[in-house]
């Protein structure tokens, strides 16, 4: 199938090119994020493939339509930036990647975790600069800590196991309970206690109307004072404003984030020689107990390879069958 692929960068080209060697589907890459301004690219093609910061709003998926594609294969796992509902009125059908590597995601929560707390990112810094002093470097064991995880899904599973290897107690609040979870000692819990009992709090659930927002000024005030607060969900879960008062306060006393609620104007491009015109985002980086990083989470070899092969494979099932492997919803 011609399949127009937005948002390409070199390792997407890579991967995707070595899962596709034996399905010879026709793989244009584009650099250029999908858009309203953007979508005349997939003229011609049957298939778009997207990832987490192309709009796939209304607007576009009537563009799309107009174009002739029939099939959306998201590169993700993450489906809140598609306008399900515009996709169905156009006939559009919509894939996606459920699980590639909770893993990579897992252990990228806990790297932010570590860093935060033992300060290893201020360490390097200061020993290269011949500054061996321990000052403003103390952390915490996180033995016998309380973890409390909020989603779990695949990823809070995998979070789970890990915390459970560090010797903390671990809560977890979801509509679902899992039992791979109850199995690990993981107790199920409502927010409220989660809010008020957790040392570290981790978010792992989808963005939804639900979740939207779902840490703001309230949900703060009911933290352990000076909790360490996780994100590498989806930006919006959190309500950056009030977390910036939060961490103001000292209500919050750590911030790690994989993802933010105004990402598509910033991650995945070199902007290191312009001003950051979003003054939320700015002021973040001025704390020096928090940590963000542009959405790398997912960034490993293993899963970079599964999105491919998966995609591909949503793909050469639209084809034969009529319906991606991974259908959303
Ligand atoms: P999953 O679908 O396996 O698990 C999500 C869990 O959240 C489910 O158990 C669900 O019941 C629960 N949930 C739904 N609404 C909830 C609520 N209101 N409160 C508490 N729990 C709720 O998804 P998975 O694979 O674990 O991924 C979780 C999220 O992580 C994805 O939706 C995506 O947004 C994000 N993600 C981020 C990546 C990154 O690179 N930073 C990469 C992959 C996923």
């Amino acid at each position: 199938m011609r399949v127009a692929v937005f948002s390409t960068k070199p390792y997407d080209r890579r991967f995707l090119s070595a899962a596709n060697r034996d399905e010879g589907h026709e793989l244009i890459f584009l650099e250029a994020r999908l858009s309203p301004e953007t979508a005349r690219l997939a003229a011609g093609a049957e298939v778009v493939c997207a990832f987490v910061n192309d709009d796939l709003g209304r607007p576009v998926i009537e563009a799309l339509g107009q174009h002739g594609i029939r099939l959306v294969a998201l590169r993700s796992a993450g489906f809140n930036h598609v306008d399900l509902a515009a996709a169905a009125g156009h006939g559009i059908r919509v894939g996606r990647v459920p699980a590639y590597s909770p893993h990579a995601v897992a252990e990228h929560t806990v790297a932010l975790i570590l860093t935060l707390n033992r300060k290893t990112h201020r360490a390097y810094n200061r020993v290269r600069e011949g500054n061996f002093t321990l000052d403003g470097l103390m952390g915490f064991d996180l033995v016998g800590k309380t973890v409390g995880i909020v989603g779990s899904g695949k990823i809070g599973v995998a979070l789970a196991r890990i915390m459970a290897g560090f010797g903390c107690t671990i809560l977890a609040h979801d509509p679902y309970p899992s039992a791979e979870c109850e199995a690990l000692g993981v107790r199920f819990v409502g927010t409220e206690e989660l809010l008020g009992s957790s040392d570290i709090i981790s978010l792992h659930c989808p963005l939804t109307p639900q979740t939207h927002h779902l840490i703001d000024a309230r949900a703060i005030a009911a933290m352990k004072p000076g909790v360490m607060l996780i994100n590498t969900s989806r930006g919006a879960v959190i309500d950056t404003r009030a977390v910036i008062q939060g961490l103001k306060s000292g209500a919050i006393g750590s911030l790690g984030l994989d993802v933010y609620e105004e990402e598509e104007q910033l991650f995945f491009e070199d902007r290191s020689d312009r001003i950051i015109p979003d003054d939320q985002f700015a002021r973040l980086l001025t704390f020096p107990n928090v940590l963000i990083t542009g959405h790398q989470a997912f960034f490993t070899e293993e899963a970079l390879s599964a999105i491919a092969e998966t995609t591909i494979g949503n793909i050469t099932a639209f084809e034969t069958t009529g319906a991606p492997l991974h259908e959303v919803p």
